[in-house]
């Protein structure tokens, strides 16, 4: 019986409140096949930070290399400073875990409604691949003149040919798979002519190499605008660590509601421990209330169940998903309706 290590980084907030049903679903998906999956439970996050002193202790990158996987709901607390969890955690993990690849599924599921008119379900179905280790993200620059009128703060983005090249390459192959095999680039080239320019340059060498898969390359600023325009035309999108941070919450938005985004943060070469979480935050606005869809960190689950091997239970998961959604009866208040965490865990584990 293969038996998978889960390292279980819940955070703060509403990130605990999901992870911990989403544990109950793939448990149960798990359950019905001759895997097992094993949870080790960390209590890293922004609070434990503001108790302890410690966000992730000095053995904790070993620990996790250690394991198979990594589910994580979300970190962040009103008591620290965002950055610090951020760069104490977050960032450092896609980066020296190399998950270089950001997968953000967006999908219009049947039964719920998109704020945009007359959308029928299924017609919006977007793949990002978002740039996930450098770009606008990299931790370089520096403050000089610290508290002084002269103040300087300097972020260099860093692009580099390998970095665009292989998030490219991902997704050609990605789109390769699907039916309508296209690629739209996410580029700011008429203004930021260093990095941008680099990566217009690595998508049309990639592109020649994916001749079945159509390409074209768009403005970031026109992206957002068709995003809302004709979100429909849209298949396999590939962007940049910011890009790609801000239009998955507005894709997430196109399709109802950001309590449906799953993600999954990559290694592909699976040297290391790839780390799945729902695309939003802790959401201090409603944490503690039992309100938060738990749908983005089940289906984030259903990612990682099809990484680790377990195609048919990570399809029984996100087949339960959608039928909780299509029946209707079951919604948590971002979707409109007015059940709890749980209960809308309780109907796909009915489902199920
Ligand atoms: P957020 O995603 O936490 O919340 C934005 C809005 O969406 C809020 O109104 C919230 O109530 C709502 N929302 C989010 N998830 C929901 C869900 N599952 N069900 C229902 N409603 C939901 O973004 P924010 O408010 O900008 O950030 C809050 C904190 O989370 C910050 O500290 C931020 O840095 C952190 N954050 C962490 C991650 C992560 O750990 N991966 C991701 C994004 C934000
Ligand atoms: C996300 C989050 C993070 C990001 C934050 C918390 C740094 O917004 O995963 O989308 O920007 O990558
Ligand atoms: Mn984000």
């Amino acid at each position: 019986m293969p038996a998978f290590k889960i390292a279980v980084i819940g955070g703060d907030g509403i990130g605990v409140e999901v992870i911990d049903q989403a544990v109950r679903v793939l448990e149960a998906a798990v359950a019905k096949t001759s895997s097992k999956l094993s949870w080790t439970k960390l209590p890293w996050s922004a609070l434990h930070y503001h108790k302890t002193g410690v966000m992730v202790p000095e053995e904790g990158w070993d620990l996790l290399k250690q394991h198979d996987a990594i589910f994580l709901g979300a970190i962040g607390h009103p008591s620290v400073p965002d950055h610090i969890p951020v760069h104490g955690l977050l960032l450092p993990m896609r980066r020296q875990f190399d998950q270089y690849v950001n997968l953000r599924p967006s999908f219009l599921f049947e039964g719920v409604e998109s704020p945009l008119r007359d959308k029928k379900p299924g017609s919006i179905d977007i793949l990002f691949y978002r740039e996930n280790t450098e770009g606008e993200y990299a931790p370089v620059g520096g403050r000089l003149y610290t508290g002084t009128p002269f103040e300087v703060a300097i972020q260099t983005n860093t692009f580099t040919r390998r970095g665009c090249e292989r998030i490219m390459r991902a997704a050609f192959e990605g789109a390769g798979k699907r039916p309508r095999k296209k690629v739209t680039s996410i580029t700011k080239s008429n203004a930021q002519t260093f990095g941008m320019v680099l990566w217009d340059e690595c998508f049309k060498k990639v592109s020649g190499e994916f001749p079945e898969v159509q390409s074209s390359s768009l403005l970031v600023d026109a992206a957002a605008m068709d995003l809302v325009r004709k979100p429909e035309h849209f298949d396999v999108m590939v962007a940049s660590n910011l890009f790609g941070d801000i239009l998955t919450d507005l894709a997430a938005m196109v399709t109802g509601t950001i309590g449906l985004a799953a993600s999954a943060n990559i290694n592909p070469e699976r040297t290391f421990p790839s780390m799945f979480e729902p695309v939003h935050g802790s959401a201090p606005d409603i944490a503690g209330k039992g309100i938060a869809n738990p749908m983005a960190a089940i289906l984030s689950g259903a990612m990682m169940l099809d990484h680790l091997g377990l195609a048919s239970a990570s399809l029984a998961v996100r087949d339960a998903v959608a039928r909780v959604l299509k029946a209707g009866n079951s919604r948590t208040p971002d979707l409109g309706g007015t059940n709890s965490t749980s209960e809308i865990t309780n109907a796909i584990l009915a489902g199920l």
